[in-house]
């Protein structure tokens, strides 16, 4: 678990223009030696970013490159009376919070990598360096964990609504229960974990993966994936999004509390990727044709006699 530094988001600024930068020129930008900036340059290197170097010309940048701004995001936070963490690297980020769970305790925890991010149902989450958003919010509930159903849903809404904020307007849906696709590619994940508390409280740790300028994976992820950056074409600024992203989680949470998962219902339709298509959920032994959801969330579907069946969890295959 490491802090990010400010050198190595100054060096990062400094080489994102990718032209070549001598050692000795960014050494004295930044206030620090030539043998700091060749350190810095191989920690980068090794975080799997691409950096090449030639004698006399210096060091440049082979891809698009630029770190989170920590005191824009901690700015942007303490509007929201939120305590924000943020890491070079990290296990997890949902697991940094769970361990934290103290009195005046970061509610938000942010990484620019994950060495073991989480999936559902056991899968990691792939989480190279600087490219994505690795984000987990704690918030507590004064709802007992069988009032949460549904919430997973919420949070994929304000995703989408974040995205959208920050001028991406591609037709980015949501497929129940958990994911944010682009025709049919999964852009998002969340992993949502609740910890009971005494009295009927409970803590929701939600823990939120975006690709954003991924362009390759390095580790074959064995799901359809896309990113933001492959749909609009273009660099997306990920401070930005982590602001829009924090905006509207603690607007939507504090609505969840408020009125439950029904003040979302409408958006919910609006946005549902799988209305009036054949789908299987995993968790079932029919087809049918997806009927939105009902007021917990749960899935609905018509199966060919005419029946409406609920589906509580599980994943969606399309069939042919
Ligand atoms: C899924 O399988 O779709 C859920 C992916 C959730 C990944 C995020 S990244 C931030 C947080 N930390 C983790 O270890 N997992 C979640």
């Amino acid at each position: 678990m490491k802090i990010l530094s400010s050198n190595l988001f100054s060096l990062v600024s400094i080489l994102n223009d990718l032209t070549y930068h001598d050692g000795n020129e960014i050494g004295s930008q930044l206030g620090i030696s030539r043998a700091a900036v060749w350190k810095a340059i191989r920690k980068l290197k090794n975080y799997g970013i691409q950096i090449s170097s030639i004698k006399n010309k210096g060091y440049k940048l082979e891809e698009s490159l630029s770190l989170l701004d920590h005191s824009e995001i901690r700015n942007a936070c303490t509007n929201y009376n939120l305590k924000v963490e943020i890491f070079e690297t990290i296990s997890s980020t949902n697991d940094y919070l769970k361990e934290n769970l103290v009195v005046n305790g970061p509610n938000i925890c942010l990484a620019e990598m994950q060495t073991a991010g989480r999936g559902r149902r056991g899968n990691l989450w792939h989480s190279p360096f600087g490219q994505n958003i690795y984000l987990s919010y704690a918030y507590k509930f004064q709802k007992d964990v069988s009032e949460l159903s549904g919430l997973s849903l919420a949070v994929g809404i304000s995703c989408i609504n974040a995205i959208k904020e920050c001028g991406i307007d591609e037709k980015i849906m949501l497929k129940w229960p958990n994911d944010v696709v682009w025709q049919g590619h999964k852009i998002i994940g969340n992993l949502i974990e609740i910890v009971s508390e005494n009295y009927g409280d409970s803590t929701a740790i939600i823990g939120v993966g975006i690709n954003v300028n991924m362009l390759q994976d390095s580790e074959n992820i064995t799901q359809n994936w896309t990113s933001l950056r492959k749909i609009a074409g273009r660099y997306i600024d990920r401070t930005q999004l982590c602001i829009a992203l924090i905006r509207n989680l603690h607007d939507s949470l504090a609505r969840f509390a408020a009125y439950g998962l029904q003040d979302f219902m409408q958006r919910w339709q609006e946005l549902d990727a799988l209305y009036d298509t054949k789908v299987k959920p995993s968790s079932s032994a029919h087809e049918g044709i997806a009927m939105g959801i009902d007021p917990r969330g749960n899935l609905l579907l018509k199966l060919a006699n005419g029946e409406i069946e609920t589906s509580y969890s599980g994943e969606i295959i399309m069939p042919k």
